[in-house]
């Protein structure tokens, strides 16, 4: 890649709209508070976490995914994660973000709701003060998991329904169709909240239809298998639906054998509404800045490529017209400086 190319993408104002907090886990960070917290882990040193990230599908990855939140119990832990995270990808200049947590991976270890959801809300609310970063906070359901537990984790939310942007759908999608939450999500929709669901990651076109016509989702993660129906493209083009596309991880979890067969630039082309997001930095080898990096050069992506895909992220965001419109100002200032 030239070096123009690698400024031209430092320098490009960015917005995430996939991310697990949980999945910024660090194993620095992991150690720490393994430590802080009197946890035990399976491992003896951070090179043999790394050596450990190594997945075959979604599955093998989820496993360590919640093997490693097992360190996070306090308040404080979840401030550092979210800051950790937040430092991060000022460096890249991210300017928005939308982050997922996953509430039921902590409460069903004895992790208060409160615990989590203000730790994150601590360090989203530094993070606009110290580094101008806005962000928005989803509570993502686990699908592996029974309605009633969803029910029961939206409820448990009712008291910070002002702080929350949206409802999310994630964990392991085979066999965990949409419309196993279509009543969660009516709930959710009911409160105002955005909706989203990851679906076709490793899932059938069918459930992007569901996601789309039982949970009335305002945007798709993943969505990559839609191609393989060309009606459902069709639907996700004319509805100017918002794909929050993961390239990295695609890639670490085998949805795609290799970085240069990903569909990225196909789906631009075809005029969906794609996005680049990191999904789980940790686990799955690179921030925003290097999924950007990464697919700009397996795929050779122009300028007017990248421009694209940071506007799709910014129009995608669910953020005030205020902010929308400063953001896209940045971006064509960017633009024209060149
Ligand atoms: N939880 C964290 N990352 C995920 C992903 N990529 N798919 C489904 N669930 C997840
Ligand atoms: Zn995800």
């Amino acid at each position: 890649m030239t070096h123009d190319i690698e400024h031209f993408i430092q320098a490009l104002p960015k917005v995430e709209l996939h991310l697990h907090i949980e999945g910024s886990l660090e194993p620095e960070l992991m150690f720490d508070l393994a430590h802080r917290n009197g946890v035990a882990l399976p491992y003896d040193s951070v090179e043999e976490i790394r050596a450990a990230y190594q997945f075959g599908n979604l599955q093998e990855f989820l496993d360590l995914y919640y093997q490693g939140m097992a360190v996070l119990r306090t308040r404080q832990d979840f401030q550092d994660l979210t800051r950790a995270y937040l430092d991060r990808v000022a460096r890249d200049n991210v300017r928005h973000v939308e982050i997922f947590f996953d509430p039921q991976g902590h409460t069903e270890r004895g992790v208060p709701f409160a615990e989590t959801i203000e730790g994150i809300l601590d360090a989203l609310e530094e993070g606009e003060r110290d580094l101008g970063i806005t962000s928005g906070l989803i509570l993502s359901i686990l699908r592996h998991l029974p309605e009633a537990d969803a029910l029961k984790t939206l409820e448990a939310a009712l008291p910070y329904r002002e702080c929350l942007l949206g409802l999310g759908l994630d964990s392991s999608e085979v066999g965990h169709p949409p419309s196993k939450f279509t009543r969660v999500f009516e709930k959710a929709r009911g409160l105002g909240l955005k909706v989203m669901a990851h679906a076709g990651e490793e899932g059938p076109p069918a459930y992007v239809w569901e996601a789309l016509d039982l949970l009335k989702v305002d945007r798709i993660d993943h969505g990559n298998r839609s191609l393989e129906d060309p009606a459902l493209v069709d639907r996700l083009v004319a509805e100017g639906m918002t794909l929050t596309v993961c390239p990295l991880s695609n890639h670490k979890l085998c949805v795609v054998e290799d970085l240069a067969q990903h569909p990225l630039k196909r789906m631009l082309d075809l005029g969906l509404k794609v996005t680049v997001n990191s999904d789980d930095p940790s686990y799955f080898g690179g921030y925003l800045g290097d999924n950007y990096r990464a697919v700009a050069q397996a795929l050779d992506l122009s300028r007017v490529d990248l421009a694209q895909l940071a506007s799709n992220g910014i129009e995608g965001a669910f953020l005030t017209p205020e902010r929308k419109a400063a953001l896209l100002d940045e971006l064509n200032g960017h633009l024209a400086r060149g």
